[in-house]
């Protein structure tokens, strides 16, 4: 079973009720998403090697540690990961960047991949895979089967709102991915759709509905 977290923090519980809200506009949900994801990285970040490095202050040397970019990738699942991008960069800027392109088939619900571009050495890397919505769990599982096919050893994902069902099925294809995710909703309902939820994060992100 992966570890779950489930963020319990007053700032990202005031961002994802704001979040939720249908009457945000599509600038200010991109302003709350990117903030909520850099409100996680702390979190999902934890477990990054440091090199040990020495630093000049005003006054001596002393150790210091550095994260190295080539440590770190972090792969959005387009298009919605995009939106989490700005927040998670601002607090990672050394990482890799990788992309991965996935649409839900609407009838089945299951993930058609249509891009998928990564950065190199990914099995030395630290990847942070990054999608907002974990519904069915079936493109996170898609995605991560893409990044261990390209050599990922350590990956963990990263959602804004993940339901039971999703958690559920990555857990069972991907036990050694750990989630984390910013709140954790009820249920699916019939059509694949996270409630009580956001809605459809892409469309809320890009303003294309
Ligand atoms: N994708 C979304 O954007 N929203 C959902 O509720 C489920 C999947």
């Amino acid at each position: 079973m992966a570890k779950l977290t489930v963020y319990d923090h007053p700032l990202i519980k005031h961002k994802i009720t704001r979040l939720r809200d249908k009457n945000v506009d599509s600038k200010l949900f991109r302003e709350l998403v990117n903030e909520v994801a850099s409100l996680m990285i702390y979190e999902v970040t934890r477990e990054l090697p440091v090199i040990d490095v020495e630093v000049e202050t005003p006054l001596m040397t002393c150790k210091g540690y550095q994260v190295s970019g080539d440590s770190i990738a972090v792969v959005p699942v387009l298009r919605a990961g995009l939106g989490m991008m700005d927040g998670i960069m601002n607090v990672i800027p050394m990482a890799r960047v990788g992309h991965i392109g996935l649409y839900r088939d609407p009838k089945s619900l299951k993930p058609v991949e249509y891009y998928c571009k990564l950065p190199g050495s990914l099995e030395e890397k630290f990847v942070i895979l990054a999608d907002p919505m974990l519904a069915t769990g079936f493109s996170a599982a898609a995605a991560i089967d893409l990044l261990k096919k390209n050599g990922a050893k350590k990956i963990v994902f990263a959602c804004i709102l993940a339901a039971p069902e999703g958690v559920k099925a990555l857990s069972e294809l991907h036990p050694d991915v750990d989630v984390y995710t910013a709140a954790y909703d009820e249920k699916l309902n019939e059509n694949g759709y996270i409630v009580p939820g956001l809605g459809d994060a892409g469309d809320r992100i890009f303003g294309t509905k």
